[in-house]
């Protein structure tokens, strides 16, 4: 069955809190903004999201289903999000990871220390509560060509 990647719809709330949660991510402040899924048949296998502030974008909630990982999925869950955060104006992406710090730079990503993250992004409850302060910040300048 082919795994289509595309905007997530109200009802795939519950689906992509659960598979943050089965992935160790963060759930807190996910609601309300714009998320993309993978999805196969009516399941989700994996999600992207983009909390947008001004031309910053936070991506988070990457995450793809135990037993599908390693198929490009995640690839095309990043590169798409980064796609629909240009589509939106941002001009810089900045993320929080624990474990991913070795997966975001084949997309252009660069740590950066956190108080060069803009001040609106380092009030995102993603920032504030949901991630330790031991999570790695990234960012990548949009406006350099998509990889
Ligand atoms: C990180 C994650 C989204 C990658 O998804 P995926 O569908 O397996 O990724 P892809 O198939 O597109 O890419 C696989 C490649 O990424 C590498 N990779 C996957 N996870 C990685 C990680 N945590 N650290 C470093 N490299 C990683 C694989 O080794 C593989 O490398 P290769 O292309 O050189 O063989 C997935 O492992 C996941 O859901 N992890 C748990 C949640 C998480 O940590 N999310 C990131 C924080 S927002």
């Amino acid at each position: 069955m082919s795994t289509r990647v595309g905007p997530a719809r109200g009802e795939d709330l519950t689906e992509i809190l659960a598979l943050l949660e089965g992935s160790g991510l963060p759930r807190e402040g996910l609601e309300g903004h714009p998320a993309l899924v993978a999805r196969e048949g009516e399941r989700v296998v994996g999600s992207a999201a983009l909390e947008l502030y001004g031309s910053s974008a936070l991506l988070r909630s990457v995450a793809v289903a135990d037993g599908r990982r390693g198929e490009g999925l995640g690839g095309r869950l990043t590169r798409e999000a980064l796609a629909l955060a240009r589509e939106r104006g941002a001009r810089r992406a900045y993320l929080l990871t624990q474990t991913a710090d070795g997966f975001f730079p084949r997309f252009g990503f660069r740590p950066v220390p956190r108080p060069e993250v803009p001040e609106e992004v380092r009030d995102s409850v993603e920032f504030v509560s949901a991630c330790p302060g031991s999570a790695r910040a990234m960012f990548l300048n949009l406006t350099e060509g998509a990889r």
